[in-house]
């Protein structure tokens, strides 16, 4: 009979045990959780057992603002950080991505329940507006001392009986979630104690109020593919994709989730709440009652204009990012940037990031790219030792056929050989 009893309450050493038991695993399994132990890992987490890696490349002189920025990516994609890479490549050889605009506020809702008179929290909200966005900064008083916290009240109504107070706020460098939680607690707790019905208070991780705007120009002859498509011609094509991720919510899904390859991989690797970014970045996507894509791209006198809006809220401080030593190594990588840079950053590798997977659909179609990249991993996955991998890659790349039953095949071959 398995036993989990009190499993939360035991020692490191013990729960690995336990496991060990309850799961009948190998030495080798444990042995691999004792080498993943990490002391921050178990203070950040519940049940802890291990830390589960990664891995983590570079993207490399992205152009953004009129610099190029260095950005670490944890993915276990193979082709998304080479993809991403190519993207820079191209953008390079315009003038580069610039932030067109950048809002940074979150959204706190209090949401009141079993309201008798609409009017008079509606009153409330715009003529009591200064108490509570008091209320608010006094409970986290050093955000307000360093020029943010809460900055605007925003009443709405949602039924006959129910209202939210929307208090806006800006955390500065931190992505927010807790003072925000905090700040809409302490006016939770006002407002309950003028008699509201208040259901529960919380941030909103629909970020509207910290959109980000990414515009870049990618000259036609950064286009051209090696196998004679005119940069012209590629352009238009993507172009071309582009409106079918408009109109076709299927192909806008794929389009988007190439968009977070990139995204997500940075967001991760620096620290932040991939969870809060995808799901912010779904909603907004179906802001117009239609899922679409977030990149669009169409073709001027200049070259190929792409352009990204994202709701996109992370932080350079907080979380995380000040205990977890692979993220200050990752925000050393990335010359410690401010908050905008990052935001800017992130947004921009997802412009990245879709210019490239969008050039090899339209030309060489993704398989080439992508699989001989996954070649790697496919000869990790049949068997072969670190040491055979380049002579298998290279023998499933003379083949062109990229599955498991020749990589199986080839090894064998190999083997025979040596
Ligand atoms: P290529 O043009 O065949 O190769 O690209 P290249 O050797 O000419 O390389 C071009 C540039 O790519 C290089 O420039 C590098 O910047 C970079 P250079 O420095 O040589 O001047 N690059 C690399 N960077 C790091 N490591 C590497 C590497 N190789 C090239 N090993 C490539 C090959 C794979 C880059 C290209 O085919 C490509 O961009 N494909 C897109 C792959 C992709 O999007 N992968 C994501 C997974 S598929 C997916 O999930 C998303 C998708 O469904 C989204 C959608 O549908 O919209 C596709």
């Amino acid at each position: 009979m398995v036993n989990w009893q009190g499993f939360y309450k035991l020692s490191w050493q013990e729960r690995l045990q336990r496991t060990m038991v309850n799961k009948h695993l190998t030495e080798a399994q444990v042995t691999l959780m004792q080498q993943q132990y990490d002391g921050v890992g178990e203070q950040q987490v519940e049940n802890y057992l291990y830390n589960f890696g990664v891995p983590t490349g570079l993207l490399l002189e992205l152009p953004i603002n009129g610099r190029l920025m260095t950005l670490p990516m944890s993915t276990e994609e193979p082709s998304v950080i080479a993809a991403a890479n190519n993207g820079a490549r191209m953008m390079r050889q315009g003038a580069g991505a610039m932030t067109i605009s950048q809002t940074r506020l979150v959204r706190g809702q209090v949401v009141l329940v079993n309201v008798t008179d609409m009017a008079a929290v509606t009153a409330l909200a715009s003529q009591q507006k200064a108490t509570l966005l008091q209320i608010a900064n006094e409970a986290h008083p050093s955000m307000a001392q360093r020029g943010g916290g809460a900055k605007d009240v925003v009443f709405e109504q949602l039924d006959q009986t129910t209202a939210i107070i929307n208090l806006l706020i800006d955390p500065k460098a931190a992505m927010g979630a807790n003072v925000v939680n905090t700040m809409s607690e302490a006016v939770a707790q006002y407002l309950r104690e003028l008699g509201y019905d208040i259901l529960m208070a919380i941030l909103s991780n629909y970020a509207t109020e910290a959109l980000t705007t990414i515009q870049v120009t990618v000259p036609f002859a950064a286009l051209a593919t090696k196998q004679g498509m005119s940069g012209e011609i590629v352009a238009r094509k993507i172009a071309a994709a582009s409106h079918i991720e408009q109109l076709s919510p299927y192909r806008a899904v794929t389009a988007n989730k190439g968009i977070l390859n990139g995204i997500e991989a940075v967001v991760l690797a620096s620290g932040n709440d991939t969870r809060a970014v995808n799901a912010a970045l779904h909603a907004y996507a179906s802001q117009s009652g239609q899922y679409r894509g977030l990149a669009t791209w169409r073709v001027t006198e200049d070259g190929l204009l792409g352009e990204l809006t994202m709701p996109l809220l992370l932080g350079v401080v907080g979380g995380s990012i000040g205990i977890v030593p692979a993220v200050q190594l990752n925000h050393a990588l990335m010359d410690y940037p401010t908050v905008e840079e990052l935001t800017s950053g992130v947004a921009a590798v997802g412009l990245a990031q879709n210019l490239a997977a969008l050039r090899a659909l339209v030309s060489t179609g993704i398989q080439a790219g992508h699989m001989a990249l996954q070649a790697k991993s496919l000869a990790v996955q049949v068997g072969a030792t670190v040491a055979e991998v380049p002579a298998l890659v290279q023998a499933l790349q003379e083949a062109g056929q990229f599955n498991e039953a020749t990589a199986r095949d080839l090894l064998q071959n190999l083997r025979a050989t040596f």
